[in-house]
């Protein structure tokens, strides 16, 4: 049963001691006639769309380029490039989304005591010649080919890949870059910020390359946190795309 308030209110207000209208005081509300409690409309999950951007568009956040998906043009060049103010060895050039992101994180690293330095970020066709060759050189074609994109095929190309150092210079471009607390911090939070691992250990039957803790892609925040969802997943596997681990020709 209900215990109505209206009379209470009522000998309240001939009292002169109460406001004739209350907020405080409850509309009594007949037992049974209760209003029904909404059901909540059940909420969509939300579910993430691969077609949002190209991934074959040489200027294409998500473009994917690789051992059988050379750029297109071969001398692709962004229209949008930004050198960041920031610690690197080689030119600290990025495409402009990437170069914005990455001087977040650089930021956020700093904030957690870890120096990060740019390697090398944008590299034109014409530079990433230089590099090729110089590999070449170095290694003979069998070995450069399994650390050097060739020109037309490098993500460096595209603006939105970079090479990543310590602060201390210690395992640049070596494997041990993995275990730097600058390695070990991008692991963890790069992804936060956009950026993937390009070519993730033991997929080079995938990606073509050897395993490089130090190449960082910039995907944008949603889709590395999609893909952060897999550990390790390549860029190939998430599209559905073939592996590449050798060129056509
Ligand atoms: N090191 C990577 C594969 C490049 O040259 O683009
Ligand atoms: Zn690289």
């Amino acid at each position: 049963m209900f215990r109505s308030l209206v009379p209470l209110a009522l000998v309240a207000a001939l009292a002169g001691c109460a406001p004739a209208v209350n907020a405080e005081i409850p509309v009594p509300v007949q037992s049974g006639q209760e209003e029904a409690t909404p059901t909540p409309e059940p909420k969509p999950t939300p579910t993430f769309d691969p077609t949002v951007f190209s991934i074959d568009e040489a200027s294409s956040l998500w473009v994917v380029a690789d051992k059988l998906r050379p750029l297109n043009p071969e001398k692709y060049k962004p229209a949008e490039l930004v050198t960041l103010k920031l610690p690197h060895r080689y030119d600290p050039t990025m495409s402009s989304n990437a170069a914005g992101s990455y001087a977040v994180m650089y930021a956020a690293a700093k904030a957690d005591g870890v120096k990060l330095v740019i390697q090398s970020a944008y590299r034109s066709y014409n530079n990433q010649v230089g590099v090729y060759n110089g590999w070449v050189r170095k290694l003979g074609q069998e070995k450069a080919d399994l650390q050097s994109a060739r020109p037309g095929y490098s993500e460096h190309q595209t603006g939105l890949s970079v090479d990543i150092a310590a602060g201390n210079g210690k395992c640049t471009i070596a494997e041990c870059f993995a275990d730097t607390p600058e390695g070990k911090w991008l692991t963890e939070h790069a992804w936060e910020y956009g950026w993937i691992l390009r070519y993730p250990e033991g997929l080079t039957h995938i990606t073509g390359y050897k395993y490089e803790p130090w190449h960082w892609r910039y995907v944008g925040r949603g889709l590395a946190a999609e893909m952060h969802k897999t550990p390790n997943i390549t860029l190939e596997e998430f599209f559905g795309l073939p592996p590449a681990p050798d060129y056509a020709n």
